[in-house]
């Protein structure tokens, strides 16, 4: 489906609805299910992101425990002319779980300077951000934008691309994949690009433990909040009764892994009604479930999961600290 969003940039905004008939969150239901039914249950972290939890998000990125937003801003303040240039200065900004784009605005500045930039796409599961971020970069820049509200990992393949093109996907979110999802996200990532294209990837990187530890445990709770939030979306999505206060935040540095293992650990023992699924889940008094990792990198590792998946790194900028990387890659040849 294709929307107008504002008349008065009608010609400048398009926005593609990808999604399942009953809604975003519509095609939660079997997935769901199967992650409450595991002895280890776990929740796929995609469901955070309804509105509140977009704005959660936004309030993390200023957390003064949370480095990653600005680490890989300070990347690109400093490289992004660079990062344009090497990706052979691209007319179109495709980026992945896009958010409020706010950092993205460097990119596009560097774009815009360099004469290239004539359309931007965001794409994320989140409708409100997109349409919001659609319409400032419009209007912001006076370019076309199309944003897609799609499930990047179903949808890959939906995004129009037609080069030369950047494909952004910043933020360290490709940490939130597990190994085996990462490596076929990216290899159809691979297959998607054209010889003249490039991708631009965000990684978090290993560092010490306590610094780790508490990007994910910020003394405001707002992680915690943000965590939390995956019940609320149950809870209205599918009729579950989940009690917030009933779970408490929980969040580790699994140094085997090199992830952050975010988990919510319930504090009683109590059984949680799913209606829409028919289910009725019990939880142990201290058992933990888990809902998000967030994966570290470092660039030799980095450069081995690229070659996995038919990419090629060109080229890798870090922040003075050496905290966060961007990097950038090409389909290998
Ligand atoms: N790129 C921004 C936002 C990162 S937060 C930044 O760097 O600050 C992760 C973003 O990915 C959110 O906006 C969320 O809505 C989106 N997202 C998460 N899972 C997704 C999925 N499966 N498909 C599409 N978007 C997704
Ligand atoms: C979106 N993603 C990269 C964030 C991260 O750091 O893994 C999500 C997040 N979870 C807790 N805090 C932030």
């Amino acid at each position: 489906m294709i929307e107008a969003v504002d008349p008065a940039t009608a010609e400048q905004i398009t926005i593609d609805l990808h999604l399942p008939p009953g809604g975003p969150l519509s095609g939660m239901a079997a997935d769901v299910r199967a992650g409450l039914t595991k002895p280890f249950k776990e929740l796929s972290p995609r469901y955070f992101y309804d509105e509140r939890g977009s704005i959660l998000f936004e309030q993390i990125t200023r957390l003064p425990e949370y480095y990653p937003t600005r680490a890989e801003r300070a990347i690109l303040e400093h490289h992004s002319a660079g990062i344009c240039a090497t990706a052979g200065d691209p007319a179109t900004l495709i980026e992945l779980g896009s958010g409020s784009a706010s950092k993205t605005r460097v990119l596009l500045d560097a774009m815009d300077s360099a004469g290239c930039l004539e359309a931007y796409a965001p794409v994320d599961i989140s409708e409100q951000i997109t349409r919001d971020t659609a319409e400032a970069v419009a209007s912001e820049y006076g370019i076309a934008v199309h944003g897609l509200v799609c499930d990047f990992e179903r949808d890959l393949e939906r995004i129009p691309l037609s080069g030369p093109r950047m494909l952004a996907f910043l933020g360290g979110t490709i940490g939130n994949f597990e190994p085996a999802q990462r490596a076929s996200f990216l290899a159809r990532v691979a297959n998607l690009l054209g010889p003249e294209d490039h991708f631009l990837l965000g990684t978090d990187l290993v560092k010490d433990r306590e610094r780790l530890e508490a990007a994910y445990n910020d003394s405001a709770g707002v992680t915690a909040e943000f965590n939390k939030n995956v019940l609320s979306v149950l809870n209205r999505e599918l009729g579950a009764d989940f009690d917030l206060d009933a779970f408490e935040h929980v969040a580790f540095w699994d140094d085997e892994n090199l992830w952050v293992d975010i988990r919510l650990r319930s504090l009683a023992r109590q059984v949680v009604d799913v209606p829409s699924l028919g289910m009725s889940v019990p939880f142990g008094r201290g058992e933990e479930m888990r809902t998000e990792i967030s994966t570290k990198f470092a660039r030799d590792g980095l450069t081995g999961i690229y070659a996995e998946a038919r990419l090629e790194m060109v080229d890798w900028w870090t922040d003075p600290e050496g905290v966060f990387a961007l990097s950038l890659a090409r389909r290998a040849g």
